[in-house]
């Protein structure tokens, strides 16, 4: 069965290793994640965005994720990733979903804190988790776009007071990751993750792992992140190796064809991220 991501996150934190959530966009992405993480002994954390969500349906995002946690025998939490509602929330935990990001990070602090408890009063009832955002992570994802003069970095001392007024189960904070591609060089403030990190008994998360560097990866697990998002790296992944093949191939017509080597690029990538993060051998 799907697991809480108290299954695994306060290990993370204890042993200093970092759980990847992988975003699902389909069932290539759904197979690949699994494939690798089964070839790593991983625990992962199954990211579904609300486009996500509206493009592959809630009923068959479920069935996917219980299937791939059948299959591996792994434990594998299926994740609203920035969900923007208490509705949303609300229908993904009854769809199934045994974990739910709320992302207030648009709100006021106040009006945050107090969206954020409520949605942690109703998932903790029903054994879920609850991931919360302070600061505002820049860049593109889906239907969220936030311009880099708008992306706001964290305070140490606001993120302080949110987990401790909420009682989420990890905390994701604006430390100079975006989403999406980098267009420059990624600036991460390890001493705004190592201040919270150390204040909290919960991880702090890293939105937006595409394209991170190796080192500011380790750099930032070292610091306190226990849980690392992916998903544009994925993307790039898959949408390459299908070019490759059409490029090579005019008369290809069986999209297998194609979406094998996809799937393919994307055991790839998640086996990196995985070897990288330090979770494997950790199911
Ligand atoms: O919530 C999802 C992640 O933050 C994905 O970010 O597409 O830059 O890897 P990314
Ligand atoms: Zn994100």
């Amino acid at each position: 069965p799907l697991v809480s991501m108290n299954e695994f996150l306060p290990k993370a934190k204890a042993n200093k290793f970092a759980v990847g959530q992988f975003n699902m966009n389909n069932l290539e992405f759904a197979k690949a994640i699994t494939e690798a993480a089964m070839a790593e002994k991983s625990p992962f954390i199954f990211g579904v965005s609300e486009g996500a969500l509206k493009y592959m349906g809630i009923e068959y995002t479920v069935a996917i994720a219980e299937a791939a946690a059948k299959q591996s025998g792994l434990p594998i939490a299926l994740h609203l990733d920035h969900g923007s509602t208490f509705e949303v929330a609300m229908k993904c935990i009854r769809a199934g979903f045994s974990s739910v990001m709320f992302d207030g990070s648009h709100h006021s602090f106040e009006d945050n804190i107090r969206l954020t408890k409520e949605v942690v009063k109703a998932a903790r009832a029903m054994g879920v988790s609850v991931e919360g955002e302070l600061g505002t992570i820049g860049g593109v994802e889906d239907d969220i776009s936030v311009d880099e003069a708008d992306a706001a970095l964290a305070k140490p001392e606001e993120a302080i007071r949110f987990y401790e007024e909420t009682g989420v189960d990890c905390v994701a904070i604006a430390v100079g990751t975006a989403h999406g591609m980098y267009k420059g060089e990624v600036k991460i403030r390890y001493d705004i993750i190592e201040e919270v990190a150390k204040a909290i008994p919960v991880p702090v998360v890293l939105h937006g792992g595409s394209g991170v560097p190796d080192e500011a990866i380790r750099l930032s697990i070292a610091a306190g992140v226990g849980k690392i998002n992916v998903n544009t790296e994925n993307q790039v992944a898959c949408t390459e190796a299908i070019r490759e093949v059409l490029n090579k191939d005019a008369k290809v017509y069986d999209p297998r064809k194609y979406l094998t080597p996809a799937k393919n690029a994307m055991v790839e990538v998640v086996r990196s991220k995985i070897q990288l993060f330090g979770s494997s051998n950790q199911a």
